[in-house]
């Protein structure tokens, strides 16, 4: 069976990946910042004994990161696919730009996924599959038309993207496959109940996409149908 690794698992994305790859048979390690207060991960764990697994993970915090893989380590089961899905998003236009917000961004959209891989891919088998959950806003081509009041998190988007382009070159050889995934507009707490897409709807195709993919495409950025975004 293989093992996915989900970051930010505790809602949103992150949980919608959860309960579909359980439901596909996949051993799922749920990281969140909070386990002990995750009641809808232990509602899941207890409907697939033994194939859920929460870890602690607080992308703000190295030391949580190091954890987390250590844990991973110790069980001895390195993951085959990482979902590193968790993020912030904070309204930031010239003018209400703010140390504190920007600071969070970039640290946990783009910091803390640098250093998670860091740590996890000497974890992971050689032919694996690393997924930064990305945006549409992180595209250069499309900034000046797209998300005007997010600045900050259109920079931290694009800086997990070149990211994902440097990993997947550091890791050819090892054959694992990295990519930039934007889930579309989805109803979460990020993107609001006007979204497009539910939870499963874009899981759905974003899994999809992930199945299809090949070594080609390493270090690509696509959309949830599998589409190549522009840079
Ligand atoms: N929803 C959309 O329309 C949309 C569009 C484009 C891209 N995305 C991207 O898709 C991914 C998932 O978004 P979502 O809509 O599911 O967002 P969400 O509902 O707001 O969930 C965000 C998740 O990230 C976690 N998280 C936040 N800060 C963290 C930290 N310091 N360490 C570890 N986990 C942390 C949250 O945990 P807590 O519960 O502890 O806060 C939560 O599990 C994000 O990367 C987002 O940028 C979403």
């Amino acid at each position: 069976m293989p093992h996915t690794f989900i970051t930010g698992a505790n809602r949103g994305i992150g949980l919608g990946f959860a309960r579909r790859l359980l439901a596909d048979g996949h051993i799922v390690t749920a990281a969140c910042r909070r386990p002990d207060d995750a009641a809808q991960l232990h509602a899941l764990a207890d409907q697939h004994p033994g194939r859920l697994h929460l870890a602690a993970l607080d992308l703000a915090d190295p030391a949580s990161i190091t954890r987390c893989a250590g844990t991973l380590r110790a069980r001895g089961t390195g993951p085959d696919w990482v979902l590193s899905n968790a993020g912030v998003s904070h309204a930031q236009a010239l003018g209400s730009y703010t140390p504190d917000a920007l600071h969070a961004m970039l640290t946990v959209n783009a910091a803390g996924p640098a250093l998670l891989a860091q740590a996890i891919t000497p974890l992971m088998p050689d032919g694996g599959t690393l997924v930064h959950l990305s945006s549409g806003l992180a595209s250069l081509t499309q900034a000046p038309s797209a998300g005007a009041d997010y600045d900050g998190y259109a920079m931290s988007k694009a800086a997990v993207n070149m990211l994902t382009r440097r990993l997947a070159r550091a890791l050819t050889d090892r054959r694992i496959v990295c990519v930039a995934l934007s889930p579309g507009w989805v109803q979460t707490n990020m993107g609001g109940s006007d979204a497009d897409l539910t939870v499963p709807q874009a899981v759905d195709h974003m899994l999809q996409t992930l199945r299809g993919l090949t070594p080609a495409q390493s270090g690509a950025f696509l959309d949830h149908l599998g589409t190549p975004l522009p840079w």
